[in-house]
């Protein structure tokens, strides 16, 4: 397994990012840190909650068009960016003509795991996990021929939206003339089908939410009282996106040893751990556009929560 991302740079880009959001006025972390291995196990089982559908919805526009995608596309690498657990991603390993597989993600945990099953599953496939983190490492990409790059299940949702801007410009910086970008993103749809989705009857979601609290206890040797925190879930009508929140059930203070940072949290005060954009297949066009690139298929779920846009690489 390639590592771009060692623990020495994981752990400077995490200290790096607690000082930051947790001294802001208004306190943030970046979801990226949810997923060590026990969060990559909790968002397996939110993909399997009743209320999470985007992974269902996704997975049945993929079961639809993966020959589609194969015709149009004729991939032989199929890079895959934040892969985790490559669940879906057979699908298109079944359908496209691919001589070599590179599973890119933060977690080595869920890429070793993926990269042995597929390799175990599709015995002639090259299979090569790179523990990377795909906003920084864009630049390490392989070479071609027939590059698709596939960027599933809405996590393009994270980035705000001069990231996003960033992140397409990056993508389209690696990729030749032809090549493909494969993107998954959640539809503007009803608060009342949105908010239980990233706040599920169950509570996997709120375990999954405070799990970066573990994360920087574990690591930074931080002190959080995780249960002192509740999850907080809410919808952003004017900028069309999920936030996700921890509210503080009473005052805190916080010592975080290894970064040499003491944080105080009034009771009631939250810190935002995630943002989920959702999105509208105009915008979609239009950024994508702006980045270099042309939308060639634009497929939804046959009830219109998710989308899969095939957009390529344009001279
Ligand atoms: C993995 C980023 C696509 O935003 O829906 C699920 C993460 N957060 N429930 C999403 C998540 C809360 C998920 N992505």
């Amino acid at each position: 397994m390639k590592v771009l991302l060692d623990n020495d740079v994981q752990e400077t880009a995490l200290r790096a990012d607690v000082l930051a959001g947790l001294t802001a006025p208004r306190k943030w972390l970046p979801p990226k840190w949810f997923y060590d291995a026990r969060g990559s196990e909790l968002f397996e089982q939110i993909t399997e909650l009743p209320e999470y559908y985007p992974t269902r919805s996704e997975r049945a526009i993929l079961t639809a068009r993966a020959d589609e995608i194969a015709r149009l596309t004729s991939a032989r690498t199929l890079i895959e960016l934040g892969a985790g657990y490559s669940t879906k991603t057979k699908l298109l390993l079944e359908a496209l003509p691919l001589t070599s597989f590179v599973p890119m993600d933060v977690s080595p945990s869920a890429l070793a795991a993926a990269a042995g099953q597929i390799a175990d599953d599709f015995p002639g496939l090259a299979v090569h996990p790179v523990v990377a983190d795909f906003t920084e490492h864009l630049g390490e990409l392989p070479e071609g021929p027939g590059r698709l790059v596939a960027f599933l299940g809405g996590t393009i949702g994270n980035f705000e939206p001069a990231d996003r801007a960033r992140f397409f410009t990056g993508v389209r910086g690696v990729l030749r003339p032809g090549e493909h970008l494969l993107l998954g993103t959640d539809l503007v749809k009803s608060p009342r089908v949105l908010v239980p989705a990233y706040d599920d009857a169950s509570g996997v979601t709120a375990e999954f939410n405070k799990n970066v609290l573990r994360v920087l206890n574990r690591r930074l040797d931080a002190d959080f009282d995780v249960d002192g925190f509740a999850h907080v879930a809410l919808w952003d009508a004017d900028a069309e996106w999920i936030e996700m929140r921890l509210r503080a059930r009473w005052p805190m203070r916080v010592t975080i040893p290894a970064v040499g940072l003491v944080v105080e949290l009034a009771a009631g005060e939250e810190i935002r751990t995630e943002i989920s954009a959702k999105f509208r297949r105009g915008g979609v066009g239009k950024e994508l556009a702006e980045a270099g690139f042309t939308l060639d298929r634009w497929w939804t779920d046959p009830a219109g929560r998710f989308a899969l846009s095939l957009a390529r690489a344009v001279p």
